[in-house]
């Protein structure tokens, strides 16, 4: 099969499979990164079709859409559905090694690997920053019942990842916590330069909170 027709058939299984989640992996999310996957692809010159194939199939095994043995039943699902596709060993191996270690899960992670990786893994967390980071989190916190916000929780840092999974925080907590520190973490120059707008956004928003949530002084 060709690439081009590939990358149709991977649209396709993974619209299915994401049409209907709330949790921030939806459709759009992973439009929205395969994208961006592959412009950054482009700019540094890393391999488009496995970046493209990555980034559509990057959320299928993550934990939170596989509550029935977790990641590991989601990786053997992809790679299931790469075999029904006939792709070759080597593609299947690169596209299964860049999504199995490109999430966050409280930045306790090492570097990925490959430049793909790195592409990817970059698209990832550009989504999760500026204007649409910021609207993410707040879709995210509503659906687990989080707060928007409340002064009496401390916020944490170093993180394990079920801290970062499963204790109590808030949508303005998961900024300190997570998405100020995607800048400094982004892997290539492309990516770099795209983040710095979107996070003065995100350090704006958050004065203009505090300010407006202590309301006019007189
Ligand atoms: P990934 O695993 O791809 O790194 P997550 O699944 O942790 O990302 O998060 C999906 C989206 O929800 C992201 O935009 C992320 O910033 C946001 N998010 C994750 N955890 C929280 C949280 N505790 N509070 C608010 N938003 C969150
Ligand atoms: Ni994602």
């Amino acid at each position: 099969m060709d690439k081009a027709q590939l990358v149709v058939n991977a649209t396709t299984f993974v619209r299915n499979e994401l049409e209907e989640d709330a949790s921030g992996h939806d459709w759009w999310h992973i439009a929205r990164v395969t994208k961006l996957a592959k412009y950054i692809a482009k700019k540094e010159s890393a391999d488009e079709f496995i970046c493209v194939l990555a980034a559509l199939l990057h959320d299928i095994a993550d934990e939170k859409l596989n509550p029935v043995g977790g990641e590991e039943a989601g990786l053997s699902r992809v790679k299931a559905w790469l075999e029904s596709q006939h792709v070759t060993d080597d593609t299947t191996q690169k596209v299964l090694e860049i999504i199995s270690t490109m999430s966050f899960k409280g930045g306790n992670r090492p570097q990925m690997k490959t430049l793909e990786g790195k592409v990817v893994q970059d698209a990832d967390r550009l989504d999760a920053i500026g204007a649409i980071g910021i609207a993410r989190t707040f879709a995210y916190a509503g659906a687990h019942g989080d707060l928007i916000y409340d002064p009496k929780i401390a916020l944490r840092d170093h993180l394990t990842k079920e801290e970062y999974r499963n204790g109590k925080s808030t949508a303005i907590n998961h900024f300190y916590e997570k998405l100020l520190k995607l800048k400094g973490l982004m892997n290539t120059n492309t990516a770099r330069e795209l983040a710095e707008k979107r996070h003065t956004l995100m350090e704006q928003f958050l004065t203009d909170f505090y300010n407006e949530w202590e309301g006019p002084l007189d």
